[in-house]
């Protein structure tokens, strides 16, 4: 299929240089700070973190953010020896150690090879000192050292310091972090600044700390930089400051005359609403806050970010004046392509974020030690694996029949990865559509953007010429029978019943079930939960979007305790909409005519419910391996081969999106 010819014009604005301080960004897509954690080493930059970054840089974004820098944290003397465990406190800032500077300006070269600019965001991300001692994260109530003004003098020198660092690596840009909670923020913020002295009070003297911090800078490094603010478009939370006191503010640090852009979002790292949106939240709902600072201050270009996914929506937060630059920054996450796909016309490649929040989710994720904690993101098996992948490109040294089995997303992963790379492959699926369980995800209240997986797997599938055969469910027999080279069974898994007595009755039924529109459910609603992530708050959900009354028994201490922290504040959040109650430590032990029977998960004591209409299982699921073992058992094809085959996704372990994504990928890989 011939690629469209370049549509250039319809993204006129997004794809025009912007003059930013001393630098020229050559296109308004900008990669904000993530630090999804692409480097082996957390904090360096190696070639992991530059195949990760330089990707996108490649793929046509402009603006290069990476990840974040955190800064030294200067303790005072008399808490010299104190060591501050699970703080996020970094006592050895890696920007100091020997060869940091040189790695950086590696970076920085490769970054402008590609036309692009890189800007280094400084963080003190700490919640042990802050301007008073008011706990600052919400769901944590960490009382942090309030810093005096020695302190202060030290905290201002060390940005000075490290920005000078980061100018000596060339870089094009720093941005100092003033969003998320950062320290700076513990100053602007009316609600945890609670000082009575000069760095403390009205709109104005909470500026004081920025406005110091960037003379420093500027001092430091002149026009060496387009030196910029991340700022928090207001606070959403009890007292803290709303849009309008964020303008006054800004009017006060943009005096300082320091600023070349000023960076904006909205949310915490918590609860709702968070920074890293998921797909519960529109697309670009604080675009006022932008507007409102673009008609405020005359100098500073705005970059405005906040789930922007879409290069249309892009083009027209730039023309309705809402902004300069626009932050993509999961859209190049899920593709580090997309810009270039966009500017070429080429929109229907675009591999879309769905905003899962995987990615964020497991670059915070605790359980994992940093060492072993890779980036992942549930559509973009490349993420994390940039290298192992570019090693991978080459088409093979022969072409394979392929076959898949099962067209949810390891199948159709599988089948694009080879098909891309030349094999000739042939998929069958049941159903009627491609997607699996994806499709069944995209049924719940907010999960909608989840389809766009399912629309790009199928415009993929066609565009590399996969074979797709719809409602066919074929056997072994059948399979063998067109003389595979490899076989993929992809089949994926079936939810799991328990065996408690009563669940195989009529009002009894799958999460899975309900969610196809298969199951009929009554109006009062118990959804029994062994599950720990999005499956359980998704089906309640759905149920209580239709008015009904639902109740949720969960095994354990929480639902959703594997869902991120920047997703649950939204997940819990509809849950309170749609009254949803939660039971939680309940283990089911018997149904019978509406009444459920539970026994606690921390003692032997029983409990009873009545007056259900429907039961619903969210049990997970377990795999489907009939096609797989047949398929062992035969064997041979009519002329004798043996096929190679895998069992993959979910028919091989049920797990989340990323894993079926990336399982499917190395499979197509795999193939030859
Ligand atoms: C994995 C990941 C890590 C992030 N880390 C940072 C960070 O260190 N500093 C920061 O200011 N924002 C961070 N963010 C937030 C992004 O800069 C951006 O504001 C957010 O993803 C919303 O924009 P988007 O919808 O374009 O992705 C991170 C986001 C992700 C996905
Ligand atoms: S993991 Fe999910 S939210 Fe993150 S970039 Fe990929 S699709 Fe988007």
């Amino acid at each position: 299929m011939n690629a469209p010819p370049p549509t250039t014009n319809s993204f006129e604005r997004l794809f025009s240089p912007l003059k930013v301080g001393p630098m020229t960004v050559p296109n308004r897509i900008c990669e904000t700070t993530n630090t999804i954690g692409a480097a082996q080493m957390p904090g360096f930059v190696d070639d992991s973190f530059m195949a990760h970054h330089v990707a996108k840089a490649k793929g046509g974004t402009g603006w290069i953010g990476s990840e974040t820098f955190l800064l030294d944290l200067p303790l005072p003397d008399e808490a010299a020896d104190e060591f501050f465990p699970g703080t996020g406190a970094v006592r050895f800032p890696l920007y100091k150690m020997p060869g940091f500077v040189e790695s950086l300006g590696r970076f920085r070269e490769a970054v402008h090879a590609e036309g692009s600019v890189v800007v280094c965001q400084l963080t003190l991300l700490n919640f042990t000192m802050a301007a008073s001692s008011v706990p600052i994260v919400e769901c944590y109530d960490w009382v942090p050292h309030p810093l005096d003004a020695s302190e202060i003098a030290k905290i201002l020198h060390t940005y000075a310091e490290a920005a000078e660092e980061f100018v000596k690596a060339g870089v094009d840009g720093i941005e100092i972090h003033c969003a998320h909670e950062t320290l700076p923020q513990t100053f602007l913020s009316p609600a945890l600044n609670q000082r009575t002295d000069e760095w403390g009070g009205d709109a104005r003297a909470r500026t004081k700390f920025l406005r110091e911090l960037l003379l420093g800078v500027k001092e430091r490094i002149g026009d060496a930089a387009a030196v910029g603010i991340r700022i928090s478009g207001q606070e959403a939370r009890e007292d803290g400051y709303d849009p309008v006191e964020l303008r006054e503010m800004m009017s006060h640090v943009a005096e300082t005359g320091t600023l070349d852009f000023v960076n904006v979002d909205v949310g915490h790292c918590w609860g709702k609403p968070s920074y890293v949106q998921p797909s519960y939240v529109g697309h670009a709902i604080y675009r006022d806050i932008g507007r409102a600072l673009k008609v405020d201050l005359d100098g500073p270009a705005i970059l405005f970010s906040g789930r922007v996914t879409d290069p249309g929506i892009a083009e027209q937060l730039l023309q309705s004046e809402c902004c300069d630059l626009v932050g993509m920054t999961r859209a190049g996450i899920a593709d580090p392509e997309f810009a270039n796909k966009a500017r070429d016309g080429r929109l229907s490649e675009i591999r879309r974020c769905i905003g899962c929040n995987r990615c964020i989710g497991q670059s915070v994720n605790s359980d994992v030690p940093d060492m072993f904690r890779k980036p992942v993101c549930s559509v973009n098996p490349e993420v994390g694996n940039e290298i192992f992948y570019a090693g991978k490109q080459a088409p093979p040294s022969e072409t394979r029949r392929f076959v898949v089995v099962g067209g949810g997303a390891a199948g159709c992963e599988a089948a694009r990865v080879a098909a891309r790379r030349g094999h000739e492959v042939t998929l069958f699926e049941r159903g009627t559509r491609l997607g699996g369980q994806v499709n069944l995800a995209a049924k719940a209240p907010g999960r909608d953007s989840f389809e766009d997986f399912v629309i790009f797997q199928e415009s993929q599938l066609e565009l590399h010429g996969v074979d797709v055969r719809l409602e066919a469910e074929p056997s072994a027999r059948e399979i063998l029978a067109l003389e595979p080279d490899a076989v993929a069974c992809a089949t994926g898994s079936q939810p799991r019943w328990p065996d408690t007595p009563g669940v195989r009755s009529a009002n009894v039924v799958q999460g899975w079930d309900v969610l196809a529109g298969k199951a009929e459910v009554g109006e009062r609603v118990a959804v029994v939960s062994h599950e720990d992530g999005f499956e359980t708050p998704n089906v309640a959900d759905f149920l209580a979007a239709q008015g009904k009354h639902v109740e949720i028994f969960h095994k354990w201490l929480a639902i959703g305790s594997q869902i991120d922290r920047y997703s649950i504040g939204a997940v819990m959040g509809q849950l309170v909409d749609g009254d949803v109650a939660i039971h939680t430590g309940m283990r089911l032990a018997g149904v019978a005519d509406g009444k459920l029977e539970f026994v606690s998960a921390f003692n032997d004591r029983n409990v009873r419910f009545e007056g259900f209409d429907t039961v619903v299982l969210v049990y997970g699921s377990q795999p489907d391996t009939r096609l797989y073992d047949e398929l062992k058992l035969a064997g041979t094809t009519p002329t004798g081969s043996t096929p190679k085959l895998f069992l993959v996704g979910a028919a091989w372990v049920p797990r989340v999106l990323a894993d079926a994504t990336q399982h499917g990928a190395r499979v197509g890989m795999e193939i030859g």
